[in-house]
């Protein structure tokens, strides 16, 4: 039987060396053993951007990005978009497995129970500037919330972790929906507690001076797109969350990381990114000259590639046919027309096709966004309230894992050897100075 090592020769000292493959991976570790002398550090994995490291063993999500394939716990993302609600999802993310009956009403009571905010909380968040950026307000109140909830730190403890999730999956739609009442000088809306997770978001963001019924429709197009956005592996803000969650930092203050990591254009704000782009674009015809200023680098063709998807992202084609059904009650939203346009010419075009560009996540959902009236710089915070139960999965899983210690990596300096400091006075004029500091911040 073939062994599972891989042999490494270092022709720098002739010496052959057995590495242990584990899982279809080595041990990045292993290769310190790799020396050209006793007081040598050893080699190192180089891996800018992580693009071929594992730092983890997880068992949340799975992700074939050749065949499309994304698997929470095991179950097909579309048949959970299907048959399953968010906060079923939610459990079976948390929790490893789906609930039984009595177990998801009790997750559902839960959960329910801790939608509230502290009063303090909302006085926090009248203190942002009236044009704010919701994701920004998102981000500094879940890192305030770890100064109301001091008996978050005991990470270590289960039944603080476990309060902890309810309350952060419980408040995350009202932080969110406070945020965008700011953002249009309207009253709070407070939580009804009788309403699902969605329709309770819905009315604390939509409801005037009236009763606010949701429309079932829109409740379900929300519910799925949670389902949709739930988890995904190992992504930026999930390392994010890990990365800051391992130095055993209270898990607000590792979940505002990773709305931060979130927020950027690359990874959650893409989808605030693909309305603006749509936007600027402006009509159908335009459609080929934009498509010639993503192929010449100018611009990215935001909403399109992704690291591990390297054909359609599967849950794209659910958010595809889930427009139209939110259009069904909204009427459409024109920019889906340029959006199409951008889809079809950009599938049949080289640069796309032979760099595997596929549509992602965010391609569709900033449309179905605003035909449901949400203000683009909402969509990110649409995102990060779902993506919640991952990052806290994730989290538990690290914080559990006996292999897991504070995430620490290695650099290779290439810096200055060491110098001696030359008073101010004698200091001779470098003569790169002027372009050292030109390229520094
Ligand atoms: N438009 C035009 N060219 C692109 C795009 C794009 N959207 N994405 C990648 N490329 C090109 C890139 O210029 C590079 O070309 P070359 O090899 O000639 O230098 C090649 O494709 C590989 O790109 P990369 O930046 O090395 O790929 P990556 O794996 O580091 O980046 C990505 C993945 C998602 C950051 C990138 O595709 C991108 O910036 N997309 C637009 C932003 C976006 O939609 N982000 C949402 C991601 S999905 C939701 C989420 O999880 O956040």
């Amino acid at each position: 039987m073939a062994k599972e090592s891989l042999t490494v020769i270092d022709n720098r000292t002739g010496k052959q060396y057995e590495l242990p493959i584990e899982d279809g991976a080595i041990r990045t570790a292993d290769l310190r053993k790799i020396k050209l002398s006793d007081d040598d550090f050893g080699l190192l994995g180089y891996d800018p951007a992580l693009l071929n490291t594992a730092s983890c063993r997880s068992k949340v999500t799975y992700i074939d990005g050749e065949k499309g394939i994304l698997l929470y716990r095991g179950y097909d993302i579309e048949d959970l978009a299907e048959n399953s609600n968010y906060l079923e999802t939610a459990y079976l993310i948390v929790k490893g497995e789906l609930p039984d009956e009595e177990r998801l009403a009790a997750w559902t009571h839960n959960i329910t129970m801790h939608t509230m905010v502290h009063e303090n909380i909302k006085k926090f968040m009248t203190g942002f500037r009236y044009d704010s950026h919701p994701m920004g307000m998102l981000m500094g109140t879940i890192a305030a919330m770890s100064t109301f909830y001091p008996d978050a730190k005991d990470v270590e403890d289960l039944q603080s972790r476990r309060l902890q999730t309810r309350r952060l999956i419980g408040k995350l739609p009202t932080i969110a929906a406070f945020a965008y009442r700011h953002l249009r000088g309207l009253p709070y809306v407070y939580p009804q507690n009788e309403l699902s997770y969605t329709g309770n978001f819905l009315s604390m963001l939509f409801k005037m001076a009236g009763k606010y019924t949701p429309h079932p429709a829109i409740e379900r197009a929300l519910d799925v797109l949670f389902i949709l956005h739930a988890d995904h592996e190992q992504n930026c803000s999930t390392n994010a969350v890990r990365a800051v969650g391992s130095s055993l930092v209270d898990p607000y203050s590792a979940v505002a990381a990773g709305v931060a990591a979130l927020y950027g254009p690359r990874h959650g704000g893409a989808n605030e990114a693909v309305v603006r782009m749509l936007q600027k674009i402006g009509s159908v015809e335009n459609v080929p000259e934009a498509i010639k200023a993503f192929k010449s680098g100018e611009e990215r063709l935001m909403g399109f590639g992704h690291r591990i998807y390297k054909s359609y992202d599967p849950r794209g084609k659910i958010i595809k046919k889930l427009a139209y059904e939110v259009f069904d009650v909204t009427g459409k939203n024109p920019l889906i027309d340029i959006a199409l346009e951008l889809e079809r010419i950009a599938l049949q075009d080289d640069y796309f096709v032979s760099r595997k560009l596929y549509p992602n996540v965010d391609f569709y959902t900033g449309i179905i966004y605003q035909a449901i009236g949400f203000p683009v710089t909402m969509f990110p915070v649409l995102f990060a309230i779902p993506r919640t139960a991952g990052w806290l999965a994730q989290w538990a899983e690290m914080v559990r894992d006996p292999e897991q210690k504070i995430t620490r990596p290695r650099q290779l300096y290439m810096g200055e050897a060491r110098r001696q400091y030359v008073p101010l006075i004698e200091r001779p004029e470098p003569a790169d100075r002027e372009d050292k500091v030109a390229e520094a911040i």
